[in-house]
């Protein structure tokens, strides 16, 4: 089966998915995104898609936010995306992308009074980041835009530009990732990727106010943290000279995983190698992500091919 994608309400080869040039998502950022992982077991011959009801819950939060009223309840965005799990003809870990945008064909500055849609596809999706050497990360020039200039609590197309200049500045300085800080100089994320710290045995992380996108691998591994470590995490603003002197530090997304970081403004973090801490976490996170912990299981939806 060749590559499909969800379009017009009905799944199509993925060359039939196309938008007009006028479509009004294309030039004001009024889309809302999620991104979904969905790794293969070679040894199962099988998917297991990542807490996905929970990434269509914020979906349609971030629909809310964006005056966007989507005819898709959370469980049939669940079956569309298992049936183009199903079809697709990859062997590998694989990301589902769904996007609401607005679909109207007008050129006017407004959220109201426009059509929205539901689109679809799955693309192969390797490692994003240097998860198993570590990260080094650059402090960037762009602050993270506040709540009251963008929504945070939503994943909005037009926001990520500010993530984007982030990133690209921190690739062009030689680093791997970008963090970060709020208009008021706290830590707040990095450009796709929630941050934690470990500092005398406590786990710190920023909380949703210092302009986080709450993630959902942030929420597995606070979880995973409480039950599995017996660690409670603490939110609470971070102060960009605490990463200097953390004694680890980790990044954590959908695409990420969970990205040890062992470098921060040139500075190591701890000694330089990925933490004790971070390894465990690491470690349980990718046996709960791939399906290979029965009390997680419940976080995962397992998939097998139909070709
Ligand atoms: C800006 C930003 N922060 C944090 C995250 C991590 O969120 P999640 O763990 O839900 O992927 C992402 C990824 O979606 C992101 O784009």
């Amino acid at each position: 089966m060749a590559d499909l994608a969800f379009f017009n309400n009905k799944i199509v080869p993925i060359d039939e998915a196309k938008i007009s040039v006028k479509t009004h998502a294309l030039h004001y950022g009024t889309s809302a995104f999620e991104g979904i992982r969905v790794n293969w077991r070679g040894d199962e011959k099988k998917f297991y898609i990542f807490r996905m009801p929970e990434h269509y819950q914020r979906l349609l939060r971030s629909c809310k936010i964006l005056k966007m009223d989507l005819p898709y309840s959370i469980d049939k965005m669940c079956q569309i995306s298992v049936e183009l799990v199903e079809k697709c003809d990859y062997e590998e870990d694989i990301y589902i992308r769904p996007i609401v945008y607005k679909s109207t064909e007008v050129v006017g500055v407004k959220l109201h009074d426009l059509e929205c849609a539901l689109a679809m596809f799955v693309i192969p999706f390797g490692p994003y980041i240097d998860i198993n050497n570590g990260i080094r990360c650059g402090m960037s020039s762009w602050r993270k835009i506040n709540g009251d200039q963008m929504p945070n609590q939503a994943k909005i197309a037009g926001p990520y530009i500010n993530h984007a200049m982030a990133k690209t500045e921190a690739i062009e300085n030689g680093f791997d990732e970008a963090i970060l800080l709020t208009q008021k100089g706290y830590v707040s994320e990095g450009s796709g990727e929630n941050i934690f710290i470990i500092m005398d045995g406590k786990i710190i992380t920023p909380p949703p106010s210092d302009n986080i996108l709450v993630g959902i691998t942030r929420n597995s591994v606070i979880e995973l943290a409480r039950s599995e470590l017996g660690i409670e995490t603490i939110e609470r603003s971070i102060d960009r000279s605490e990463l200097y002197v953390a004694d680890e530090c980790f990044m954590t997304g959908t695409a990420a995983h969970v990205a040890p970081v062992i470098e921060i403004d040139r500075r190591k973090v701890g000694d330089g190698k990925i933490g004790p801490m971070t390894k465990k976490l690491q470690q349980l996170y990718f046996d709960v992500e791939q399906g290979r912990n029965a009390k997680y299981m419940h976080w995962c939806t397992a998939v097998t091919p139909k070709k």
